[in-house]
């Protein structure tokens, strides 16, 4: 099919309308995105959109008309609060969602008893639904799981060859889909938030609700109010990942990031390639740059991308609604401590694995290192360690702390005695020092009960002789210490059991790119 390329001028809308009238299918510009639009009325013009777009057939459309009377014939009532909302907002980028009249086929409301309803603030959409002579069903003129498209540039690339024609109507001037609002559950909720916001709608409702689903994901199983919540959305081929937190600690976060992209805001000290959409202090700058910014990750061949958070309030819901969908629900919450834990058994080389960590922008926090601060001279822990594994341990007020290992890590009775007196202490300093994205480096990780505070935990293992090799040319100790020392601690299995990553560092593995590894896929 060839794809006229139509100007937003009386004789092209005119044509436009024609081609509506005739069943075709015309994408033209609106105040918030693209829309893809068809007869309303015509059960056959509305599936061949489904059909141009990808799209599901349950996702139901939005019926768009260009007088606040043309209302009346598609809904069952105009109910008094949606009278309030028609007079205090229509024309505007706002979706009333009512029991449907008998006129509007199950094919535009995707087999739903409702029907979303919405008149456009923007001309020539309003133009080309009076030149039509009908109400224009029209979803966003993508195809089906890309980012809307908010400049005629982003229909043409998605819908050349499969529709009419498209009327370039310039950028779209807020960019988010319209708010859509449902009246026909017990309290009006949004659900889906857009330019007119939460706080606009209270003022003449009173009582507005969210969706859950709006600023978090469905859970499984859960129905949908809004069947278009369940789909994948917005989605860039790039993997998305939604960064919560101050610009200072994303510009750390991000800036310590290899072999990955931004989505930052504009004036934010990124080092990393990176793409802007919007101000911070501006959510309305964001939401008309954020889709156009999607797609251009993808031109850039962005493979993994940090992006910045909005706010979650005003337009900054709507804006946060579209990113965390794009990022498929994957959050990275700086604001909360991001605590991973490192262990594993000894000799397994942990520290390597630390040290390849920091180069991803952990903090290590070394519990070894901890737990010698704890035993220095004169700290009351050392008469308590005395007393249990013997006064020979201190000598000069100073820890011995190869005779104490020698005693505590002699068997799994012994190890138990010291973790029962330092742990506690340990832990309780661990948890202080933990900032941001940071990695507990513990050997006693499991024993000290320390795992249930840690987002995911690694493990790293190597083979029995490996490790006995490796300690005693360490700690310089015997063999026979080294082996009981091996002996004292859990096994490979249990480590692999209980923990979320294992790396098997037998001299052969790069520890490295293991752990390259483990990040993409948890960051
Ligand atoms: O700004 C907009 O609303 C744009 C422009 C073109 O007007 N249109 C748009 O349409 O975003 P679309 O189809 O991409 O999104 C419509 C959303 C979908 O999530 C759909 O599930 C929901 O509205 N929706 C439509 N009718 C509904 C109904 N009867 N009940 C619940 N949700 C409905
Ligand atoms: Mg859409």
């Amino acid at each position: 099919m060839e794809t006229k390329i139509l100007s937003a001028t009386k004789k092209d809308i005119a044509a436009a309308g024609e081609i509506i009238k005739n069943g075709g299918l015309v994408a033209f510009p609106t105040e918030t995105v693209y829309g893809l639009g068809a007869n309303a009325l015509d059960e056959k013009a509305v599936k061949s959109i489904f059909a141009a777009k990808g799209r599901p057939s349950d996702n139901p459309l939005i019926v768009h008309i260009a007088e606040k009377e043309d209302i009346y014939p598609l809904v069952k009532e105009v109910t008094p609060e949606a009278k309030a909302l028609i007079d205090a907002f229509f024309p505007a980028p706002l979706t009333i969602i009512l029991k449907k009249s008998n006129i509007i086929p199950y094919a535009t409301s995707g087999g739903l008893d409702t029907v979303a309803v919405r008149m456009p603030k923007n001309e020539t959409a309003r133009a080309l639904i009076k030149a039509s002579g009908c109400p224009i069903a029209a979803p966003s003129a993508n195809t089906s799981g890309l980012p809307s498209p908010t400049k005629a540039q982003h229909v043409i690339d998605d819908m050349t060859g499969k529709i009419d024609a498209i009327i370039d109507g310039g950028d779209c001037d807020y960019g988010v889909e319209s708010t859509v609002i449902t009246l026909a559950a017990d309290v009006p909720t949004i659900l889906r938030p857009g330019a007119v916001t939460k706080e606009m709608l209270e003022t003449v409702l009173g009582r507005v609700e969210v969706s859950r689903a709006v600023l978090s994901g469905m859970a499984e199983n859960e129905t949908a109010s809004s069947p278009g919540m369940k789909y994948k959305h917005y989605s860039p081929k790039a993997q998305l990942v939604l960064v919560e937190g101050a610009k200072k600690r994303f510009e750390e976060f991000v800036n310590s990031r290899k072999n990955a992209f931004a989505l930052c805001f504009e004036g934010d000290d990124i080092k990393i390639p990176h793409i802007t959409y919007g101000s911070e202090s501006d959510d309305l700058s964001q939401a008309k740059e954020l889709f156009d910014a999607l797609r251009r990750l993808d031109e850039a061949g962005a493979v993994k991308v940090y992006a910045r958070a909005p706010r979650k309030n005003g337009v900054g819901m709507a804006v946060y609604n579209r990113i965390i969908r794009a990022a498929a629900f994957r959050v990275i919450d700086l604001t909360k401590t991001f605590v991973f834990g490192l262990t594993g058994q000894t000799g397994a080389g942990k520290g390597f694995v630390g040290e390849a960590l920091k180069t991803f922008g952990f903090n290590v926090i070394d519990s070894d290192r901890i737990s010698r601060e704890l035993t220095d001279r004169g700290s009351p822990v050392l008469s308590v360690l005395q007393a249990e594994f013997g006064a020979d341990i201190v000598n000069g007020g100073e820890l011995n702390r190869a005779l104490l290992a020698q005693r505590a890590f002699s068997s799994r009775e012994r190890t138990d005695e010291l973790n029962r007196i330092l742990h506690p202490a340990i832990i309780e300093r661990c948890k202080k020092e933990a900032k941001g994205l940071c990695v507990i480096d513990a050997p006693q990780l499991f024993e000290a009960g320390l795992e249930k505070d840690c987002y995911k935990i690694i493990a790293v293992v190597a083979p029995r002789e490996t490790r006995l090799e490796r300690i005693i040319l360490r700690d310089g100790i015997t063999e026979k210490n080294a082996l009981e020392r091996i002996n004292a601690q859990l096994s490979e299995e249990y480590y692999i059991k209980n923990s979320d990553f294992v790396i098997v560092n037998d001299g052969k593995t790069d520890v490295k790119s293991a752990v390259k590894e483990i990040i993409d896929e948890i960051l």
